[in-house]
């Protein structure tokens, strides 16, 4: 077994996917910044360099491209963590795609079935790859964090992105309550979050009259910030979310209520 323990007093090694940019950037800074090693990955050979810019704030930043649709290279995780990897702890399924055609949503009378396959693969199938992968080293440490990023499409009609992208989020979280219960007694936790409109590339893709309309009708009145995100999933990371699984933490400025 690892020398990580709730007790212990050493951060576990958490790995983030897609986190070359936007959220989950921001997730790996803050998880870095709360002291954790940290392997962030990306299928965009971007991630070295964003990973570069993190180093002087913690010195156990690991870089590693993976594409988490590609089965393969899922099952070569492992490597990518070297030392880091058996000290895993926390696991953030981050990667995400939304597609737009001229910053517009298909309707799902034209939707191309590839492109339906395509988001489902990597939103909802790189969660469920990632995870399973993931979960040996989670269990033989009797202790974990699973944190996947949903989407305020999961939980209500959203008019912007398309039904493959809301069916996928909404497939993430009943994946997660499944896994919640099958890994309580492996002392490993599993919780969403589900961001509303953030600032980040994701959101840029739509006419730009989009992020303004729909600012308004958010309570706050503005979109939120990638690192709002963060503060959220570094308190699922944390011992204080110990008593809490199977659950969703809307981040959304008051859009949706529940
Ligand atoms: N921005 C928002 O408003 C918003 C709202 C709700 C949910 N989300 C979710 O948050 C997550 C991050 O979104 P973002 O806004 O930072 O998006 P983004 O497009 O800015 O960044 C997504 C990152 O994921 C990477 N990625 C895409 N496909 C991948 C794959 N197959 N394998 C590995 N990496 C891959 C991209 O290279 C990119 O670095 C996504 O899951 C997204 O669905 C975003």
């Amino acid at each position: 077994m690892s020398t990580m323990t709730e007790h212990s007093g050493i951060k576990p090694t958490a790995l983030i996917t897609g986190a070359a940019q936007g959220i989950g950037l921001a997730i790996s800074k803050r998880l870095i910044q709360d002291g954790h090693p940290v392997i962030m990955t990306d299928r965009s050979p971007t991630i070295h360099a964003a990973g570069q810019a993190l180093r002087a704030l913690g010195p156990q930043v690991i870089t590693a491209e993976l594409d988490v649709s590609d089965t393969e290279q899922v099952l070569a995780i492992a490597e990518l963590g070297g030392d880091l990897w058996p000290n895993l702890g926390v696991l953030v399924n981050n990667a995400g795609i939304s597609p737009k055609h001229q910053g517009q949503k298909k309707k799902v009378v034209d939707m191309d079935l590839a492109e339906w396959v395509r988001v489902i693969d990597t939103n909802l199938t790189g969660t469920f790859r990632v995870t399973q992968v993931c979960l040996p080293v989670l269990i033989a440490n009797r202790w974990g964090r699973i944190i996947n990023i949903t989407s305020q499409a999961a939980r209500t009609r959203t008019p912007v992105p398309g039904a493959h992208y809301s069916a996928s989020k909404a497939g993430i979280t009943g994946l997660s309550r499944i896994l919640a219960g099958e890994l309580a007694n492996d002392g490993i936790t599993v919780n969403c979050v589900a961001p509303g409109r953030i600032e980040s590339e994701m959101t840029q893709a739509v006419a730009s009259h989009t992020n303004a309309d729909l600012a308004k009708h958010i309570p706050i009145g503005r979109l939120g910030l990638p690192q709002e995100v963060a503060a959220a999933v570094a308190f699922f990371a944390s011992l204080d979310s110990n008593y809490i699984t199977g659950t969703t933490l809307d981040i959304n400025g008051g859009n949706f209520m529940l």
